[in-house]
């Protein structure tokens, strides 16, 4: 059952005029270089989408623009991660995540993805922002059975469950959420460089400010 503690930002049906592909268990590679960035309204209707987005979703553009971001939604992907993510930036805060994606294809792409929130004079929010990387192979061979677990737990006892997993889960580590995801991207990052800026802040133990794309690597 969906209650309306669970679940806030779900106005949006998959679009309906584009086909549900079938997952392919066939990893999509993309270029390291590789940014992709989307824009959506407050709905999660994508507005923007850059060259990097649409080529690796196997989508044409037309079909992206107007659409629900969970267009490329995998079903591999654990609800409490949308869960978490809508509740930060309702709140106007910032997250990082990592999300698995699946393209036109049905194969699926991995990505750490940097949401952020527009907001207007008045302080309305009147956009998001997703700017997402390639994720660190490493990183990926830990989140997936974390994933799944959540994902199973969810199947069968709900989402409620599956947050209150994801909560021992991390305080079985000492840790939180953003601390594990950072850690996971800092420790995996291989060649990929750092901004000046991010070694500045690794430096310190003041509380982390700012997009995490920012801070560590100097885009936004
Ligand atoms: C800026 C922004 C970017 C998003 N990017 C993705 C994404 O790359 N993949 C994805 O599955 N969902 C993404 N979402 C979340 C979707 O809107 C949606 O909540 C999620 O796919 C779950 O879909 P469902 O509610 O139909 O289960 C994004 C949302 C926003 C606001």
């Amino acid at each position: 059952m969906t209650t309306n503690s669970e679940k806030k930002w779900d106005t949006l049906k998959r679009n309906p005029k584009l086909p549900t592909p079938t997952p392919v268990d066939r990893e999509i590679i993309l270029d390291e270089n590789a940014i992709l960035l989307s824009i959506t309204d407050t709905r999660g209707v994508i507005e923007y989408c850059n060259e990097d987005f649409v080529e690796s979703s196997g989508y044409e553009e037309y079909e992206l623009v107007g659409s629900g971001h969970n267009v490329v939604r995998h079903p591999d992907m654990p609800r409490v991660i949308f869960k978490l993510m809508w509740e930060r930036i309702q709140k106007k805060q910032n997250i990082i995540a990592f999300v698995k994606n699946m393209a036109k294809t049905g194969r699926y792409y991995w990505v750490m993805t940097d949401f952020v929130v527009k907001e207007n004079e008045k302080g309305e929010v009147t956009n998001y922002k997703a700017l997402r990387k390639p994720a660190p192979k490493e990183a990926i061979q830990e989140i997936t059975p974390l994933y799944k677990r959540l994902r199973e737990i969810e199947d069968l006892n709900g989402i409620e469950a599956s947050e209150k997993f994801l909560k021992g889960f991390l305080d079985a580590k000492n840790t939180d959420y953003d601390t594990y995801v950072e850690r996971l991207i800092t420790d995996n990052l291989g060649n990929i460089s750092l901004s000046s800026a991010s070694k500045e802040v690794s430096k310190t133990t003041e509380k982390k400010k700012g997009s995490f794309f920012k801070r560590f690597f100097g885009i936004e």
